[in-house]
């Protein structure tokens, strides 16, 4: 169905970090620009609504889910043993990756990437590409085609990985920029990151170029940082210059507000200042934390120093593109039963405030975009209760806890339902 319309469901929304909307008999209006017009308990709707046409559903309303780090040329590598991040990179995810010079490769990969992501309820999603600039324009045509907001970038490297793989730092740049003028926010729901895959593989010099490339062309940026013990180990080695390995990325200028960080388990409090002073965000990714026994993810720190932090999956360490298991592995690398309402937020509202872009998406509010997953849930619940008499925190902790069995239904971007495709 076509904006306007009007949805009758049960929805459940992060109003901020604590608080959290729960309308059992819920009701939201979509308006012709694809923007929440009206939301709240369907008995309140106001009359001037309901000559609109309607969409009903039994099943529970979420404000459209965000993957904060995926690697869409790891689709297929999901769940290869490789012992410790250094070793798996080197044994499964180069090979995979030198494969993208082929555009059949990469036209095959990207799209059903894109269609996965749709199916697993995700509706935004910051990606990593490989080194190849046909690739990674192949990867944009292919985003733009799915319909999703994606925030994408072409892998920057020009060292320490096998020669396919590496590139002068001068070609890399030239090629993102080529990119980016084609791509950043060539729609409303298209923009660059540029990509330095991490500290190990990029020199000084390239760091600095694509630092560079960011701030001129206001683009986001995405690395990892701090993920392994030996991936520190490494990068003081061959950064001695640097305080830490986030000062490596400080020097070089990468640390922005558009900028996201993948992973950050090793960290101090001295870089967790320098990374709030600098305003950047983290994607916390904890299935592929537990898949390469990486480590548990500081969380306490990052919320007393203020950090905005997102979930990914980091498909294809993470080994599901499903955030319902994402936010189940968050509580599992913490070693303890989380509030549900914690994962949710970090893959809705808190992902698009660390993606800046809070006043579009992230929950169900006047004015913002209605992106929208349907979470097709459990029909009984403890106690003989059915779902209208669930409060929000039992239904969070039934998304959160039960994830194993749920799906993702249709989801809708600015009111474009895109999952699955409409029948009429
Ligand atoms: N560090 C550098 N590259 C990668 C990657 O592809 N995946 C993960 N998880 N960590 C990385
Ligand atoms: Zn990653």
């Amino acid at each position: 169905m076509i904006p306007p319309f009007r949805l009758h469901a049960p929805f459940l929304s992060p109003q901020d970090t604590e608080q959290i909307s729960w309308y059992p008999r819920g009701a939201m209006v979509v308006n012709e620009h694809g923007r929440i017009a009206w939301h709240g308990d369907a008995e309140n709707l106001p009359g001037e609504f309901l000559p609109l046409p309607s969409v009903h559903s039994e099943n529970i309303m979420l404000p459209g889910l965000v993957d904060a780090h995926v690697h869409y040329p790891q689709l297929d590598c999901r769940g290869q043993y490789g012992n410790s991040l250094l070793e798996w990179l080197d044994r499964s995810i180069y090979p995979e990756e030198a494969r993208f010079t082929q555009a059949g490769i990469a036209r095959d990969t990207a799209r059903r990437f894109f269609s996965a992501l749709l199916s697993a309820g995700t509706t935004t999603a910051m990606v990593y590409g490989t080194i190849h600039e046909a690739a990674t324009d192949i990867a944009f045509e292919e985003a733009e085609r799915s319909g999703m907001r994606i925030i994408l970038g072409k892998m920057l490297m020009d060292r320490e990985a096998p020669a396919a793989l590496l590139e002068p730092a001068d070609e890399g740049l030239a090629a993102t920029e080529r990119l980016i003028r084609k791509w950043h926010k060539k729609t409303h729901r298209l923009f660059y990151a540029v990509s330095p895959r991490f500290a190990i593989s990029c020199s000084p010099s390239l760091l600095q170029g694509a630092a560079a490339l960011a701030t001129r062309y206001d683009t986001y940026v995405q690395t990892h940082c701090n993920e392994s013990i030996e991936e520190v180990a490494r990068v003081m080695i061959l950064f001695p210059e640097a305080t830490h390995y986030t000062d490596v990325y400080a020097r070089s200028g990468l640390l922005t507000s558009r900028t996201v960080l993948g992973h950050n388990i090793h960290c101090d409090d001295a870089q967790l200042r320098q990374l709030r002073s600098h305003d950047c965000a983290v994607a916390h990714c904890p299935d592929a934390n537990l898949f390469l026994g990486s480590g548990r993810f500081p969380l306490e720190a990052h919320q007393q120093h203020g950090l905005r932090i997102a979930l990914g999956s980091d498909v294809g360490a993470g080994t599901t593109l499903s955030m319902f298991h994402v936010m189940h592995s968050m509580s599992h690398v913490q070693g303890r039963s989380l509030d549900p309402r914690i994962p949710l937020y970090h893959a809705t509202l808190g992902a698009a405030t660390a993606l800046g872009l809070q006043e579009e998406i992230g929950s169900f509010r006047i004015g913002k975009q209605a992106d929208i997953t349907e979470t097709c849930v459990p029909r009984h619940y403890c106690h003989g209760r059915t779902l209208e008499h669930l409060s929000a925190l039992d239904v969070a902790s039934t998304i959160v806890y039960r994830s194993a069995d749920l799906r993702a239904g249709r989801v809708w971007i600015s009111g474009e339902q895109l999952n699955p495709p409409p029948s009429t």
